[in-house]
């Protein structure tokens, strides 16, 4: 029986998670390999050149470490500069995480969209891009937050996250009023969905959330093929570039299919 392929989930700290639990659902036969690159974190405080210049370079290190079949760049803020850099310089296959712009407008009822990112991702021309082609009508709002990814984290690790602190970065997300108010909310940021709950609860009206995860292990899928046999129980690593021994064992399994991540 051949070897189950390794997936390569990259990003800058624990959002990439909420990705990779989905790619983990879609390929339980896989062998995982999560990357969180926490030393550098958070992404949304650094300039294009530095995260191009931290990414391009550590990722060929990881390729050559780990030998994946495919890497996911579970980061907007990341993917939203080094997927064209990553693909000319790597023969491996990619999937980026961008903001899931087209479905969000295309879907909203009210015509009113709002995009929440880290500062980082919001002022992306890549972003403005998929606005421009994509908006179909659509009134975008862009909202840059500046501390909703650190609060996630904070929050998995199991620390006190107040409800105050998420209402703030959220608010902006809500504009207009009766028919012509948010319906829609783009979680541009992989460290969001970490939130779910709290986002849906503290939202001042109900709106849609959309989280660009099922679409990209659907794309794993179409570019892997589907899963090949059972759970490969022993196939999970957690990798810190920090160095630092990890302790989030409980918490983390649930993202990994149950396993218990080395
Ligand atoms: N999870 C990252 C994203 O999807 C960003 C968090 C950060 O490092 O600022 O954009």
């Amino acid at each position: 029986m051949a070897a189950p392929p390794t997936i390569l989930v990259f990003d800058s700290g624990l959002g990439g998670l909420t990705v990779l639990r989905q790619i983990v659902a879609a390929r339980p036969d896989a062998h995982f390999v999560y990357v969180a690159d926490d030393a550098f974190f958070p992404y949304g405080q650094h300039s294009e050149e530095a995260i191009i210049g931290r990414v391009v370079p550590l990722i060929g290190e990881l390729i050559a470490a780990h030998a994946p079949a495919l890497v996911t760049i579970a980061c907007n803020t990341a993917s939203t500069l080094v997927m064209a850099h990553l693909r000319e310089r790597y023969k491996v296959p990619f999937v980026g995480t961008v903001p899931a712009i087209k479905p969000a407008c295309a879907s909203s009822k009210t015509k009113r969209v709002s995009v929440l990112g880290t500062r980082g991702t919001v002022k992306r021309e890549y972003t403005r891009k998929l606005i421009q082609d994509f908006a179909q009508g659509c009134e975008v709002t862009l909202v840059g937050s500046p501390e909703l990814a650190s609060l996630a984290e904070a929050a998995l690790n199991g620390s006190a996250v107040h409800d105050a602190e998420i209402a703030a970065e959220i608010a902006p997300c809500f504009v207009g009023d009766g028919e012509a108010r948010t319906d829609t909310v783009v979680l541009a940021c992989t460290h969001y969905p970490l939130l779910m709950e709290r986002l849906v609860r503290l939202a001042p009206w109900p709106v849609a959330w959309i989280d660009p995860a099922p679409a990209i292990a659907r794309r794993v899928v179409d570019l892997l093929g589907p899963a090949g046999g059972a759970a490969y129980e022993a196939g999970a690593e957690m990798v810190f570039t920090s160095r630092r021994a990890h302790t989030l064992n409980q918490a983390l399994m649930p993202f990994f299919g149950g396993r218990v991540p080395a």
